[in-house]
């Protein structure tokens, strides 16, 4: 079958249906991930923290989130391949954030750039859907703002959230978004936002009224040693199951028991 397109999401909204997505960074794990039937991956700028070890998504560049979408289209056939627009590359400008978006889409194959913000990227949103890349709005925590939001924290909490976040959304749903993300809301906010937009909304940290759902993958399946946030689900302990391989064949190494005679010339 063909590669998912932003119709089939707006398909699946309409149907009352729901889709996944998975951050992704390389080629192998995307072939996992796409054979797995993943919808939707997403190269974020989360690679910052868990594939440089940075402890923020602020220093990832362009040619950082070129080089990780590169690999993740090459390793997929099915998967909608999404990638952010990193810190830096379009705040500055309609055109700065124009020239970027084409960028990243030609450069890589991806087939939509995400963005942080609200209200206010809606005329970056609208030039990028003019100039033909297909946006995602990141709205809700928006961790390229940290230190303006004051950390990590629950958006949206205020007695008129809900009706701020809709009428944020309604606008970001005007200018062109082909799909809004939401983090760390409250779920009966997040659901009035879904139900309010006839675009496809995706979830982390917002409940389970979204269209979609998003999780960065090494939270999710155990990669992370450190805390991970309280709305993700362990599904699985791949740091464990490298942990024991790389005992087991250091041990091997260290008795000479490695390589045998099935594993030698
Ligand atoms: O960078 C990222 O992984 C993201 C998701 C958490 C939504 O933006
Ligand atoms: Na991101």
């Amino acid at each position: 079958p063909a590669r998912y397109r932003t119709v089939h999401f707006q398909q699946i909204k309409e149907a009352g249906g729901k889709f996944a997505m998975l951050t992704c960074y390389d080629a192998m794990t995307a072939a996992i991930f796409d054979d797995a039937g993943m919808e939707t991956l997403l190269i974020g700028d989360s690679l910052g923290n868990v594939v440089q070890g940075q402890s923020s998504t602020l220093g990832v560049t362009m040619e950082d989130m070129i080089t990780f979408s590169k690999a993740v289209v090459a390793g997929t056939k099915r998967a909608f391949v999404l990638a952010d627009l990193p810190f830096g590359s379009y705040e500055a400008s309609v055109q700065q954030a124009v020239e970027s978006g084409v960028r990243l889409v030609k450069e890589t194959g991806i087939s939509a750039i995400k963005i942080e913000g609200g209200v206010e990227y809606a005329p970056h949103i609208k030039a990028l859907t003019a100039a033909g890349v297909a946006v995602v709005a990141h709205t809700g925590f928006t961790p390229q703002s940290e230190h303006v939001l004051g950390g990590f924290r629950v958006q949206g909490r205020q007695d008129d959230a809900a009706q701020r976040m809709v009428e944020e959304a309604l606008a970001l749903q005007e200018a062109g978004a082909t799909m809004l993300l939401m983090e760390m809301v409250p779920a009966d906010v997040a659901g009035a936002v879904d139900k309010a937009l006839t675009i496809p909304t995706v979830g982390i940290g917002a409940g389970n009224a979204t269209t979609g759902q998003v999780l960065v993958w090494q939270d999710a399946f155990g990669l992370s040693q450190g805390r991970v946030p309280s709305f993700v689900k362990q599904y699985a302990n791949v740091g464990d199951v490298l942990s024991k391989a790389a005992t087991q064949y250091r041990e091997d190494v260290l008795k000479a028991e490695f390589p045998d005679a099935d594993h030698s010339f």
